[in-house]
C-alpha cells in the first residue's frame, strides 16, 4: 500500500509510533527500570478441584534472595463476592489466594517474591502443597443436567419458530462445535506494581485503563483516585487484557506486603489457565425456507460452560438475531459450570462462533434449495433489525455481497461439489456474510496546544490504548483534521489514568470512540479561543493565528463525545462478506486457502492502511479458527494438555492466502459524528463459515466441527 505522511483522516499514513516500536523505545509493561524493584512467580494448582490441606514453604524461604512467599495462608484479606456465581465482567473484582478451594487445574496458589527473576522461579518450585481431591466436572458435554440460564444473556424470541419450520418446504437442523481457543497475544500479561503511602502504581498491559482502575480499588477496597494504571503499549490482547485479571492483584498485594516494586509476567503457560480463554460451543440450529428460498424458521440454541465462581457467556445468538429478515426466531443460551477457569470474550465473542453456525447452516440450506448462497442471502435481507425492530444506520450487506462476488470471480463457481479439479486437488468456493455491533461509547480527552515560533504543535491526551490496533495514529489524524495541523506537529500520548476516561479499546469500539473524543477535545479548543476574541464560530482562521491574537503561546481544552438520540433510534452495525477458495487434496485431506476476498462497510476508514491490517488479522484469527486452533483438555484431571505453542497451532504466513480486503465507501453519521464503525471484530466474524462453505464446494463433506483438521476430510 501506498504510504503518504499527510493531514487528516482518510490517508494511509505510517504508524506514528512505528519508528518507536522497531528501535525498541516503545515501552511495554515489563520493560519500566524502576529503581528497587523485584520479581514475582506465581504458583499453580496441580489438580482442577479440591482443597489444599497442607502448605510448606520452609525449602522455598532459605533459599537465596527470597523475600516473600504468599498462600491463602497468609494473604491480605480481599473483597470476596457473596454472590455464587457472579457474572464476570471487565470491571470485576479479582480476589485470589482467598481460601484453600481449588475450582480449576492451573488455579493461582501461591505467589514467590525474590531479588531476581530466577530466584523466584527456582523458589516457587520449592513450595509443597498437598491436596484432598474432588472428582472435578471437565466436559460440560457429560453434565447436560446442570445447564441453566444465564443471568445476562437472556433468550430471545419472535414469531413461533415450531410453526416457522412447519410452514417451511425445505428444513434442516444441525448441530455445530467450536473447541476452546486461547487469544494469546504476543506480548504476555505483565505488571510492574507498587503499593506507597496507600497508593498504587501499576505498569501493567491492559486494554481499558479505566476498569482496570476500578478492578484494583474495589478488590482492595482502596479509592479509584489512589490507583494510577499505565499502560502506553499493548503488545496485542484480542479480548484476554479486557479485564485486570488476578496477576495483577497478585502483584500489588506482594508490593503492598514486600514494599518494593514488583514485576509479575504470566508464563506463556499459565496464559492457557489463568487469562481467560473461548468458550466451547455446542451450537444447535434449526432453519426452514420456502421453495423460493423465503426464510421461515430460524432457531440458535447454545450449550457452553462456565466456571464454578463466575458466570460468561458469549453471545452466539446475537448475530442470528438480527442479521436475516426470518419471522419466526428462537435464540437461547445455557451454561453448565466446570471446573475450569471462567471464559471470558474473544475477539467477537459470540459473533466469530455464532456466525460459524449461522452461515453454515445458511448454506446449507441453500444448497438444500439449489440455490446460490448469495442469492439466497440477498433474497432474506433486511434493512430493519427485526430483534428490536430498529432500522439499521447503515447496511450494505447486498453491496458487499455482490461487490466481493465480482472481484473473487464468483462466477467460476460449480454448483454441484467436487466437480471442479486440478490434479488431485479439489477446488471449492465458499461464501459468508458478516455483521458486528458498532458500539461507540463515551470518550473525553484533552488537547494542549503550544506555540513555539510561528508553529503550533498539540497535544492529545486520553486513557486510551493501543493494542497494535493504530489508536495513535488515527487520534494524531483527528487531531490534524480538526486543527488543520500536520501529523508531524501533533504528539500522541495514551495509557494513564491520569488522563481523560475513555472506554479503552475492545468490543471494536476503540477507533470510533477514541476519534470522536478527540474531535471534540479540538473543536472546543477552536470554539474557545474563537469566543475569547469575539469571532464568528464558523469563521476560517488558523489555530497559530488564534494563538497569537490572543497573546497566547500555551492553551488547554478538553472535550467529550457520546452516542446521540439518532443512535439510540438505530441499530448500528458494520457489515461484511467473505469469499474463499480452497483446495483440497484428494487422497490426504491437507488444505490450502488459496484466496480470500473481504468487503468490509465500515463507516469512514479514517486510516486504510491501519484499518486493512485490522481485517488481515481477523481473516488470519478466523482461518486459525478453522484450520489449526483449539485447546485440548485432558477430560480427568482438567488440564490442558495444549499448553504452547508447540501444541497450539495459529497460522503462519504459508497457511495464508493471497487476500483482497476492499472497504465501501460509507460515512454513517447516526454512528456518530464522524461516521466511523468498528473494523476489528468484523474482520474475523464468518471467516470460518467461508472456510467450511468452500470445503464443502471442494469435496462435499460438510464440516460442522472446528478446527478442520486434515484426517476429518478423509
Ligand atoms: Mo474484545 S474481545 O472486546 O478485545
Amino acid at each position: 500500500m501506498e504510504t503518504k505522511t499527510s493531514m487528516g483522516i482518510g490517508n494511509a499514513i505510517d504508524r506514528v509510533e512505528g519508528h518507536l516500536k522497531v528501535t525498541g523505545k516503545a515501552k511495554y509493561s515489563s520493560e519500566f527500570q524502576i529503581e528497587n524493584k523485584v520479581y514475582a512467580q506465581a504458583i499453580t494448582s496441580t489438580i482442577a478441584k479440591g482443597e489444599i490441606i497442607s502448605v510448606d514453604t520452609s525449602e522455598a524461604e532459605k533459599q537465596k534472595g527470597v523475600l516473600a512467599i504468599i498462600t491463602y495462608k497468609n494473604a491480605e484479606k480481599l473483597k470476596t463476592s457473596d454472590k455464587k456465581l457472579p457474572v464476570l465482567d471487565v470491571d470485576s473484582i479479582q480476589p485470589v489466594l482467598q481460601s484453600p478451594n481449588i475450582h480449576y487445574y492451573g488455579e493461582y496458589i501461591g505467589l514467590v517474591v525474590a531479588e531476581t527473576f530466577e530466584q523466584a522461579q527456582y523458589a516457587a518450585r520449592l513450595v509443597k502443597f498437598e491436596y484432598k481431591k474432588e472428582t472435578p466436572k471437565i466436559n460440560f458435554k457429560n453434565h447436560r443436567e446442570d445447564a441453566y440460564r444465564p443471568k445476562e444473556e437472556s433468550d430471545y424470541s419472535r414469531g413461533n419458530v415450531e410453526e416457522g419450520l412447519a410452514e417451511a418446504d425445505v428444513k434442516l437442523e444441525m448441530t455445530y462445535n467450536t473447541p476452546i481457543e486461547h487469544h494469546h497475544p504476543m506480548e504476555l500479561h505483565a505488571i510492574i506494581a507498587t503499593w506507597e503511602n496507600g497508593k498504587v502504581k501499576a505498569y501493567a498491559s491492559q486494554q481499558m485503563i479505566d476498569n482496570a482502575a476500578k478492578t484494583i480499588a474495589k478488590t482492595f477496597q482502596i479509592s479509584k483516585e489512589n490507583v494510577r494504571v499505565i499502560s502506553p503499549y499493548v503488545g496485542g490482547g484480542f479480548g484476554s487484557k479486557l479485564a485486570a485479571k488476578q496477576h495483577v492483584i497478585l502483584a500489588i498485594m506482594a508490593a503492598k506486603k514486600v514494599g518494593r516494586p514488583i514485576q509479575l509476567t504470566v508464563t506463556r503457560n499459565q496464559m492457557f489457565t489463568n487469562t481467560n480463554l473461548r468458550q466451547y460451543n455446542e451450537q444447535k440450529m434449526r432453519i426452514g425456507a420456502k421453495k423460493n428460498g423465503t426464510l421461515t424458521a430460524l432457531s440458535h440454541e447454545t450449550l457452553s460452560h462456565t466456571s464454578t465462581y463466575e458466570e460468561f457467556q458469549e453471545s452466539c445468538g446475537a448475530v442470528t438475531k438480527m442479521l436475516y429478515k426470518v419471522p419466526n426466531n428462537l435464540v437461547t443460551h445455557r451454561l453448565v459450570p466446570t471446573n475450569l477457569q471462567t471464559p471470558f470474550a474473544m475477539r467477537a465473542p459470540g459473533e466469530a462462533t455464532g456466525s460459524f453456525a449461522l452461515e453454515c447452516a445458511m448454506d446449507e440450506l441453500a444448497w438444500k434449495l439449489k440455490m446460490d448462497p448469495i442469492d439466497f442471502r440477498i433474497k432474506n435481507d433486511t434493512q430493519t433489525d427485526l430483534s428490536n425492530d430498529k432500522p439499521f444506520s447503515s447496511r450494505l450487506l447486498k453491496e458487499c455481497l455482490r461487490i466481493g462476488a465480482e472481484k473473487f470471480g464468483w462466477k467460476e463457481r460449480n454448483m454441484e461439489p467436487a466437480t471442479k479439479t486440478n490434479g488431485n486437488w479439489l477446488i471449492g468456493y465458499g461464501v459468508s456474510g458478516a455483521s458486528r455491533g458498532a458500539p461507540y461509547q463515551k470518550t473525553s480527552s484533552k488537547v494542549i496546544l503550544e506555540r513555539k515560533n510561528q508553529t503550533v504543535y498539540a497535544t492529545i491526551q486520553m486513557d486510551a490504548t493501543d493494542i497494535g490496533t493504530g489508536s495513535y495514529t488515527i487520534i494524531a489524524q483527528t487531531a490534524s483534521e480538526y486543527l488543520k495541523i500536520p501529523v508531524e506537529q501533533i504528539n500522541v500520548e495514551l495509557g494513564d489514568s491520569l488522563f481523560p476516561v475513555t472506554p479503552g479499546s475492545g468490543g471494536s469500539w476503540g477507533a470510533a470512540s477514541f476519534a470522536n473524543g478527540a474531535r471534540m477535545a479540538c473543536l472546543n479548543a477552536i470554539k474557545e479561543l474563537k469566543k475569547k476574541l469575539n469571532v464568528g464560530e464558523n469563521e476560517e482562521i488558523s489555530v497559530e493565528k488564534l494563538l497569537t491574537d490572543n497573546k497566547l503561546d500555551k492553551f488547554e481544552a478538553e472535550g467529550t463525545a457520546e452516542p446521540s438520540e439518532e443512535f439510540e433510534k438505530h441499530s448500528v452495525y458494520s457489515f461484511g462478506a467473505n469469499f474463499c477458495e480452497v483446495w483440497v487434496d484428494k487422497d490426504t485431506g491437507m488444505y490450502r486457502i488459496k484466496k480470500m476476498v473481504n468487503v468490509g462497510a465500515c463507516g469512514k476508514i479514517l486510516n486504510p492502511k491501519t484499518s486493512f491490517g485490522q481485517i488481515i488479522g481477523g481473516l488470519t484469527m478466523g482461518a486459525g479458527m478453522a484450520l489449526a486452533e483449539q485447546t485440548r483438555v485432558e477430560p480427568n484431571f482438567g488440564n490442558f494438555i495444549t499448553r504452547s505453542f508447540a501444541d497450539y497451532h495459529v497460522p503462519v504466513n504459508l497457511d495464508m492466502a493471497n487476500i483482497e480486503v476492499i472497504f465501501l465507501p460509507e460515512e454513517d453519521k447516526i454512528a456518530n459524528a464522524m461516521g466511523v464503525k468498528g473494523v476489528g471484530e468484523l474482520g474475523i466474524t464468518s471467516v470460518a463459515a467461508s472456510i467450511a462453505n468452500a470445503i464443502f464446494n471442494a469435496t462435499g463433506k460438510r464440516m460442522r466441527d472446528l478446527p478442520i483438521t486434515p484426517e476429518k476430510l478423509i
